[in-house]
């Protein structure tokens, strides 16, 4: 059974008979959580949510009464749903494991209503099925809204108006994206407004799911050797790199819809919530406590101190085709569904400041980018030179060499690695660059959470830490959108780059114009 206070480094073991303890032990004959899943006919429905829901309920995380519903306006039966659900779920967690019986169970407990998304009179139908299963039992709601975002609010409207819990919480899970820039994020956030408290808004950014960034608050605050290096004194330079060695045709099967990318780009795509909601967990203050609202106010404070971003500061790129040993990748354009003519950018560099005590002069560098030679996401941090330091000869004039620097790697391979200088055995005195490495593959033998799992489970218990509030968002977009309807009015065109290649030659520069190299 999971056991949140985590098996790891720091596990603490309880007593068996603490073990297990969930939330929802105190009304545990007399509640019961239903998660509907609208678009449950969708990609991300299918790839990723129902196999999240699945991993939580073999892990015993999801509560004792539970009902998944699926609901889209294609015709499916029950059986339907459960056979389109089978062939994406896995005994992920422990491939050992013969887990056919769980999901058989698991499977009984899904059902689909079939119904338009802006009728509230299909949300009142399912509103009755919910309360057939809920049984007169306290009613929690969960709606999981994974459907395109021209049609978040009229979702919204009949979930809450037809469908919301009458006794329990109602929440709503939303996905990215919140509109556009500024204008349209405040619009959307508005009309959800309508209809939902702040508080039962779950903006979901996978990113801040992944067990990695996740990390990053434990690394920093229960390690001494880190926090009171945290700061312009001991940090030179950050960057946030997020790479994919695909183009916009997609990651594990699941399909990014080109006429959404060719409309939103990378820059918002990546850049204003996953790297940005990395920056700020990285840079922000101590806060008060681990309650979500803490955590939430110093995330916003450094996204306001952020220095507006100036259009000398990005650089754009957009890849084109390529052949390689023979095999020829096909550029952004070639695809029948983007214009011809299309500036989106693939790729995109920036370099961004917070201008506050701790990090006054720090350059943040983000890079974002597809059809690159890599698939990684990592922070890398960069430590100052030592201060007169005895060993510099070593390192010739390349001081560069000679500095501490401190990986996470987000994925794949997630690992932590600090890299140090060191005496390389023997008689001489000669150093070398060494890396202390924590490589979770082999340090850890339990298989990581998909981000969705902690994400959903996270959904369900009301733990609001891991979701944007609407004041982050509001400030994640003011920081972007100056900068994008700046490329967009001036039709700035991207730096072409071969797919598979390390990106525009402007992002080297931009890098260096700050003295920094990419990691
Ligand atoms: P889909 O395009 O597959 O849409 C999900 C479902 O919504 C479809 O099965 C369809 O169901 C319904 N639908 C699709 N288009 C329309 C339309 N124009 N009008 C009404 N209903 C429609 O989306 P995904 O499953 O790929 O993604 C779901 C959400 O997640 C979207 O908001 C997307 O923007 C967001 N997203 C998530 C990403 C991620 O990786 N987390 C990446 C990018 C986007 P039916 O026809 O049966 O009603
Ligand atoms: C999504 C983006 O949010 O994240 C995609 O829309 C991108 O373009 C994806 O491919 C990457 O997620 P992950 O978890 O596969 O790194």
């Amino acid at each position: 059974p999971s056991n949140k206070l985590g098996d790891g480094l720091l596990s603490i073991t309880l007593p068996e008979e603490f073990e297990d303890t969930t939330s929802f032990d105190i009304n545990k004959d007399k509640s019961t959580v239903s998660i509907t899943v609208v678009g449950a006919s969708g990609d991300l429905a299918k790839k990723k949510i129902f196999p999240a829901l699945f991993a939580l309920y073999y892990e015993d995380c999801l509560p004792e009464h539970f009902t998944i519903f699926g609901y889209a306006r294609s015709k499916m039966t029950d059986a339907e749903l459960r056979n389109m659900i089978s062939r994406t779920l896995t005994c992920r967690i422990d491939k050992r494991a013969n887990c056919d019986e769980k999901m058989d169970q698991f499977l009984n407990r899904c059902f689909y209503h079939s119904g338009q998304y802006d009728s509230q009179n299909n949300f009142a139908e399912l509103d009755k099925k919910l309360k057939e299963h809920e049984g007169g039992r306290i009613s929690n709601r969960l709606f999981y809204l994974s459907i395109p975002p021209n049609i978040f609010t009229a979702a919204v409207r009949c979930a809450s108006l037809s469908a919301s819990s009458a006794n329990g919480w109602t929440r709503v899970i939303v996905e990215k994206p919140f509109g556009r820039d500024s204008e349209s994020s405040a619009a959307l956030t508005n009309a959800l407004k309508q209809y939902l408290e702040e508080d039962q808004i779950f903006r979901i950014d996978h990113y801040l799911g992944k067990e990695l960034v996740e990390n990053l608050s434990v690394l920093r605050f229960s390690n001494l050797i880190f926090e009171p290096l945290w700061s312009r004194q001991y940090i030179r330079s950050v960057q946030l790199i997020f790479s994919e060695d695909f183009g916009t045709e997609g990651r594990e099967g699941i399909f990014l819809s080109l006429k959404y990318f060719d409309n939103y780009g990378i820059i918002r795509d990546i850049m204003q919530n996953h790297l940005l909601q990395i920056l700020a967990l990285f840079a922000m203050e101590t806060p008060v406590s681990l309650d979500g609202e803490d955590i939430r106010n110093e995330k916003v404070k450094v996204l306001r101190s952020m220095r507006p971003l100036q259009l000398e500061d990005v650089v754009i790129g957009q890849y084109k085709s390529h052949t390689k040993g023979g095999v020829s990748y096909p550029g952004y354009t070639d695809d029948k569904t983007v214009p011809k003519d299309s500036l989106t950018p693939t790729f995109a560099a920036a370099s961004l400041f917070i201008d506050n005590a701790r990090w006054d002069g720090v350059p943040f560098l983000m890079k974002a980018g597809k059809a690159l030679h890599t698939k990684r996401a990592e922070i890398r941090v960069q430590f100052r030179h030592v201060p007169g330091n005895l060993y510099n000869r070593n390192f010739g004039t390349d001081l560069d060499q000679a500095t501490n620097e401190l990986v996470i790697r987000v994925q794949p391979d997630e690992a932590i690695y600090l890299t140090i200088n060191n005496k390389v055995p023997g008689l001489g005195m000669r150093l070398d660059r060494s890396n202390l490495n924590l490589l979770y593959a082999a340090r850890y033998s339990k298989e990581i959470p998909d981000a969705y799992e902690r994400l959903l489970l996270d959904a369900v218990e009301g733990e609001r830490r891991l979701f944007i509030r609407s004041d982050e968002l509001a400030s994640a977009w003011a920081l972007f959108t100056p900068v994008l309807k700046e490329l967009e009015e001036k039709k700035i065109i991207p730096e072409y780059y071969p797919y598979g290649s390390r990106g525009p030659v402007g992002a080297y520069y931009l890098a260096a114009r700050h003295n920094v190299r990419w990691g």
